[in-house]
């Protein structure tokens, strides 16, 4: 252990963008039904907030929308780039951000929860948006990685780190309180579903550590060399009952999707 406080987590982390494509395509292959609800159409305007590395974006464009994809990760930017040079992404801040023109949709997969001020998200996104605009986002909702998160907390509390709100570092709203958020905003909710979707894990055996070491690094971060082997063993013994199936890990998603118009 470091001499530095057990307590302290940046709210900022890096993502390793080659082993998120590599490790968790589920994510964004979940995301093409969100794509299909935003229904984008040729020549609209469309801002994918939180794009990762880029291959939502991507599908967005095949319908000819001009789409931007914006990140606040230079390394998840760098690869969409790479991957796909015809689309212009931003490094940006969904807490802060602000274009020229306006935008007839904001779309945004799998990010939002990862933005813990939603309020300052929510301003940005209404102030983005033409009267008329929509926004369509899937994310973390009410209850997600409800059996994961406890037992990470029970891993790390008996490695003698506190497990107050120092680990939750996520946004998960219920229904109400997000469009509540939305409609103080000039955002009307048209549609919220909030459902369970228990998500298969790449990896095999080693799913639940792998999707561990990218989604939780950031107080993984805070564990010595010989901590983490334990931690791992902990919480995989914990898990194992309710949560890995014929050879595979599923993680306890549960999702809020969103459509709202901006007046
Ligand atoms: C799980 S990834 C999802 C990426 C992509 N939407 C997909 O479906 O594959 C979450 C993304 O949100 C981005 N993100 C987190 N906080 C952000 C913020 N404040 N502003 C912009 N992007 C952010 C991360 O950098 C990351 O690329």
């Amino acid at each position: 252990m470091s001499g530095e406080s057990k307590t302290v987590i940046p709210e900022k982390r890096e993502w390793d963008a080659a082993s998120y494509d590599k490790k968790h395509s589920f994510v964004w292959k979940y995301g093409t039904e969100v794509v299909e609800l935003l229904a984008a159409r040729k020549g609209e305007r469309i801002l994918d907030l939180g794009c990762g590395t880029g291959h939502l974006t991507h599908q967005i464009a095949l319908s000819g929308a001009e789409v931007i994809g914006l990140d606040r990760s230079s390394e998840m930017i760098e690869q969409a780039r790479k991957a796909y040079p015809q689309i212009t992404f931003v490094l940006g801040d969904g807490y802060d951000f602000r274009f020229d023109e306006p935008f007839e949709a904001v779309f945004s997969n799998a990010a939002l929860h990862w933005m813990t001020r939603p309020g300052a998200v929510a301003d940005c996104i209404s102030r983005a948006l033409k009267p008329g605009g929509r926004l369509v986002a899937e994310f973390g909702g009410k209850g997600n990685l409800h059996r994961l998160h406890a037992a990470v907390k029970t891993a790390m509390s008996s490695l003698g780190y506190p497990v107050g709100e120092e680990l939750d570092l996520w946004y998960f709203p219920r229904i109400s309180e997000y469009a509540t958020l939305l409609e103080k905003r000039r955002l009307e909710v048209t549609y919220a579903v909030l459902f369970d979707r228990p998500t298969a894990l790449e990896g095999g055996d080693n799913g639940l550590r792998e999707w561990l070491e990218t989604f939780t690094s950031n107080f993984l971060a805070r564990l010595t060399g010989d901590e983490r082997p334990q931690f791992f063993k902990q919480v995989e013994a914990e898990l194992r009952p309710v949560l890995f199936r014929d050879g595979t890990w599923f993680a306890d998603y549960r999702r809020i999707r969103v459509v709202a118009v901006r007046d």
